[in-house]
């Protein structure tokens, strides 16, 4: 069969993503330093410039990091400028190879002041989060084009809430409506401030959203439960805030397949056919990728993917995985979908949250015990899609 060549769109972006706490090593006064140490990670703090120089080699031409809370905020009321200068020479560093900076001002971990002022759960928490966007947004806005406020709120409730796996580690749902409140509040909010600092600045969340469907289409009961939990999953916390969003920022990794038996003791379970999956179980569902953004184009907003990948260790499944992914993006596109960019999670291996330094996740490989990096044969792939914005199928 004669392959077929896709075109994405001239200025479409084509990057990776890493977070702070993740990458940068010894983040302290923080949340999660305690119980969950990420020691040095990946050094990125210091070593910037090498990763964005691998950025470049891979013709990248955005990158989404985040800012760390505790290096800029160590205590109550007390604002650290070094720090913002740090980041401020980060931004420059890219800007000087041709990346262009997204900015995610928070990416799932706390200042130790702020978690035990009871964290997201304190009554104040979206007016603390407004002082720390201005002071950020004062300092960067004049170097930064997309800003994300907040990483994957519904995920970040669901595990440090409900399951109790991520800082707090609570397992109280009676706190959710409460948490879930505080983040709508502190989104909005901190989408004013901004844009009270630039009318023009370009304001999202990324947002954690999964492809529901169902496993007996037969059964109306089946579908009327995959349809309440779409909407508690995917679409309440969009619904609430789509009018204070300037792009839709999506990290695509789940299917969740519904199956419902009301006679059973738990009668709600994901039922995926996991034909494939990645070094951590997920399964790889490419196509699940098309129908969340077909069901976006309402909103009538630029969609960027602000994460996406998986955890592969030997590098075996990542080609396939990032080419079938850009497949559904650009059937999205040619739907009329505004994607605007793609953000490969992640550009290097790095601390997987409770899961440690496990899985691999990088476009690049790290030797974590003396920070050697190896380009992996699938970030290479990509490089050529990224050179020419061309996907060959
Ligand atoms: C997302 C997180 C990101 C990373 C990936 C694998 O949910 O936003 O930090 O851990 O999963």
């Amino acid at each position: 069969m004669p392959k077929e060549t896709k075109k994405f769109p001239k200025d479409f972006l084509w990057g990776s993503s890493v977070s702070s706490y993740q990458v940068e090593g010894n983040v302290k006064n923080c949340d999660w330093s305690e119980k969950f140490p990420a020691r040095t990670a990946c050094n990125y703090y210091l070593n910037y410039e090498h990763y964005f120089d691998l950025a470049k080699e891979l013709n990248q031409n955005a990158h989404r990091f985040s800012l760390s809370w505790s290096r800029i905020q160590p205590e109550e009321g007390k604002f650290d400028r070094k720090q913002i200068e740090h980041y401020r020479k980060m931004i420059l560093a890219l800007r000087e190879r041709g990346i262009s900076p997204m900015v995610t001002i928070w990416h799932w971990t706390l200042p130790l002041w702020m978690a035990e002022k009871g964290g997201w759960q304190n009554s104040k928490f979206s007016e603390y989060f407004e002082q720390y966007t201005r002071f950020v947004v004062e300092e960067l806005d004049d170097v930064v084009d997309l800003w994300l406020t907040t990483n994957e709120p519904m995920i970040y409730t669901s595990l440090a809430y409900i399951l109790g796996k991520f800082p707090p580690q609570k397992n109280n749902l009676l706190v959710v409506p409460k948490v879930f409140y505080n983040f709508i509040e502190t989104h909005k909010k901190a989408y004013k401030a901004i844009h009270d600092i630039n009318k023009n600045a370009k304001v999202g969340i990324a947002q954690n959203l999964s492809f529901v469907d169902v496993f007996d289409e037969n059964s109306v009961l089946n579908k009327a439960v995959a349809n309440a939990f779409n909407f508690f999953r995917n679409r309440l916390f969009l619904e609430l805030t789509k009018n204070y969003q300037d792009f839709l920022g999506i990290n695509y990794y789940f299917h969740d397949r519904i199956k419902f038996d009301p006679f059973s003791f738990s009668p709600l379970k994901i039922k995926n056919d996991d034909k494939e999956v990645s070094d951590l179980g997920w399964e790889i569902y490419p196509e699940g990728l098309y129908y969340v953004l077909r069901d976006l184009k309402k909103y009538n907003l630029p969609i960027y993917i602000t994460e996406n990948g998986l955890a592969d260790k030997e590098d075996k499944k990542r080609t396939k995985f990032i080419m079938e992914h850009l497949q559904q993006i650009h059937r999205a596109i040619q739907d009329g979908v505004d994607v605007r960019g793609y953000l490969h999670w992640s550009l290097i291996d790095n601390f997987e949250w409770v899961d440690g330094f496990g899985p691999r996740f990088g476009l690049v490989e790290m030797n974590y015990k003396d920070m050697s990096t190896k380009i992996r044969k699938s970030a290479r792939e990509y490089a050529k899609i990224c050179k020419t914005g061309l996907l060959d199928s």
